[in-house]
């Protein structure tokens, strides 16, 4: 015998020696949700053991990731109904709860970097990312919205904004807005391959955003397509973004693959609410060892080759990774 790949795997040490993929912290985005009000820390039904925070009490929980090691916070605001509308109005302005939110994350913690969601989906009455015209989603009219959008959180102090909404031609208007405002050092994290997916619906209950009529088939992808996430996602860097990302994580880890093996900037994925509940629920039922899951997952993640990740275990992770 010649080769004995056992060898390599005889003991802790030595497979930590050779191991190829490394986890760390700052790999690592934390998703927060924010709602208004104060002292507020409520658990999502459908996310167990993940929270919509008042800013005080986020504030307080963005200390605490970066205790941990974690670098970036990805905002998410759940705007009242009675402020929804078609136009995301609510979006814009200087004293929402976004901007807010940010110049508070800002001052507590100037390291920390703050990245946030532009996206009209939780500020519009119909829970779509865009703005509706006879049961159509308007691209362009709501390029000009999330243009506004990315600069209001510049202005604020973003260090990244983070288009989720997947309309044409966003990211040349973002960057174009964000020079013509003088914001030359925001960068733009693109949802670049978006895929429409079941495994968005805890996010949807965390924000009481779904859609109020049809799906949103006709701006995120179609989950049987590969090709067409090179295409988007090559748009996306040729237009100015600096992290393209693919979403959900574990059904597309393939594209994951396919996008590190196209570009030559940093690959996001973004493990979704659905995924995080999937272990949940199976490991509340004894069905699976949580944390070994939760590693796995993430692992897998990495090795498919994105270089950041968003997910909602980020404290679990760091945990288990101290324990190890
Ligand atoms: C919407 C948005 C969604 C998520 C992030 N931004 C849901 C959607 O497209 O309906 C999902 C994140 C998750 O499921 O964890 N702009």
């Amino acid at each position: 015998m010649i080769h004995r790949p056992r060898i390599l795997r005889a003991s802790a040490s030595i497979r930590k020696m050779v191991q190829e993929t490394i986890l760390q912290p700052h790999h690592l985005m934390a998703p927060l949700f924010i709602v208004e009000g104060e002292n507020i820390e409520e658990e999502i039904s459908s996310l167990p053991g993940y929270y919509r925070r008042s800013l005080d009490k986020t504030l307080e929980e963005v200390s605490v990731l970066y205790e941990l090691g974690i670098r970036s916070v990805l905002l998410f605001i759940k705007c009242p109904d009675h402020k929804k509308d078609n136009a995301g109005t609510e979006a814009l302005f200087e004293d929402g709860l976004m901007q807010t939110s940010i110049r508070a994350i800002r001052k507590h913690l100037p390291e920390m970097l703050i990245m946030t969601d532009v996206a009209l989906d939780p500020y519009s009455s119909y829970g779509h990312d865009g703005i509706v015209k006879d049961q159509e989603i308007v691209n362009d009219l709501t390029v000009d919205v999330l243009a506004k959008m990315a600069v209001s959180h510049a202005a604020a102090g973003a260090h990244f904004v983070a288009p989720s909404d997947m309309m044409d031609g966003r990211i040349a208007a973002l960057r174009q807005s964000l020079e013509n405002a003088g914001f030359h050092n925001t960068g733009i994290m693109s949802y670049s391959a978006k895929y429409a997916s079941c495994f968005y619906g805890p996010f949807r209950d965390a924000l009481d955003s779904a859609p109020g009529f049809g799906d949103k088939k006709t701006y995120q992808m179609n989950p049987a397509n590969r090709i067409e996430a090179v295409k988007e996602v090559l748009l996306d860097v040729s237009e100015g973004a600096d992290i393209v990302m693919v979403k959900p994580a574990l059904s597309y880890l393939d594209i994951i693959r396919e996008v590190k093996n196209t570009t030559h900037i940093p690959v996001s994925a973004y493990h979704v609410s659905g995924e995080y509940a999937m272990i949940k629920a199976a490991a509340q039922k004894g069905w699976l060892n949580e944390d070994q899951a939760i590693l796995e997952t993430t692992l897998s993640i990495k090795r498919a080759g994105a270089d950041l990740i968003a997910t909602y275990f980020t404290k679990d992770i760091v945990r288990i990774l101290n324990n190890a």
